[in-house]
């Protein structure tokens, strides 16, 4: 896992959050918001992608990497509050969001109850959906596997859902990376978090309602958020672009991340651009 040369921490709603923060000041901000159980790290790819042309800032969501915990019950909603409070703390107005899996449902709940801070979005092996009776179930099961088998036969587990096959050969050192992650989390982060999952309202009925620009990217062999849910939500999202990412499961921005940074790169310059260009 890479070390950030520019990595921060801030208190914000009773906890301390870390977070990385580089590329061009002034330039437009991009916000990266990280999957379930990983932590920022998982976008050192991308941020070095972007760092010639935008600000980037990546964090930890609390209970994650190096941020703490704080005492409140998690949710995506309070999830989403956190994104509000760094971006005041930051003194950032308004941002293009990219959020992976678990980032995405907090990027969809925050465009939704905080529209006016984001000027695109980029949402990447997620779903709008809330979990079924099954999925749920499956999370309280996991939960007690977890407390019983501990954080290290979790990962094992996790790991065999999470990339594509293809990636078991040709990926080895991010599914040594995504493994780190999840070491790294703390049992009761894990449980905690899965619990917050759980609980999630659906945000499909507000697709609708996006006003921004969004780049909508799934692994082609994504088995937990499934091209069909990038697909759906395309088709709900009036200014939405869809782009299947081949060779990649859940975790696309590491299994694919040439095709996933031409993408992101790509889409980011055009929003930028039409920021710029007078109506
Ligand atoms: C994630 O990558 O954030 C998780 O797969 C989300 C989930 O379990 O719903």
């Amino acid at each position: 896992m890479r070390d950030f040369e520019n990595s921060f921490s801030l208190n914000i709603n009773n906890h301390k959050v870390s977070y990385i923060d580089e590329g061009k000041y002034g330039a437009p901000v991009i916000i990266f918001i990280h999957g379930f159980p990983f932590n920022k790290s998982m976008w050192s790819s991308q941020i070095e992608s972007l760092t010639n042309f935008c600000r980037v800032i990546a964090y930890d969501i609390r209970g994650f990497g190096d941020s703490d915990s704080g005492s409140e019950e998690f949710t995506i909603e309070l999830f989403a509050k956190d994104l509000i409070s760094i971006m005041d703390a930051l003194k950032i107005d308004n941002a293009i969001l990219c959020g992976l899996s678990m980032g995405g449902y907090i990027a969809l709940n925050a465009i939704e109850n905080y529209p006016g801070r984001f000027s695109a979005l980029i949402l990447s092996d997620t779903s709008c959906k809330a979990d079924t009776h099954e999925a749920k179930e499956k999370r309280i099961k996991a939960i007690k596997n977890i407390r019983i088998n501990g954080v290290e036969k979790y990962a094992d587990e996790s790991i065999k859902n999470l990339f594509a096959q293809e990636s078991f050969t040709r990926n080895i050192i991010e599914i040594a990376s995504a493994r780190e992650m999840i070491l790294k989390t703390s049992e009761k982060s894990l449980c905690n978090t899965l619990l917050a999952l759980s609980l999630r309202k659906q945000t499909c009925i507000n697709l609708c309602i996006i006003k921004v620009p969004v780049l909508i990217m799934v692994g082609m062999e994504d088995i937990i958020t499934p091209p069909s849910e990038g697909q759906f939500m395309h088709e709900n999202i009036k200014d939405s672009t869809l782009k299947i990412i081949e060779k990649a499961g859940h975790l696309s921005n590491m299994e694919n991340r040439e095709e996933f940074n031409y993408q992101l790169r790509r889409f980011v310059e055009t929003v930028h651009q039409e920021s710029l260009s007078p109506d």
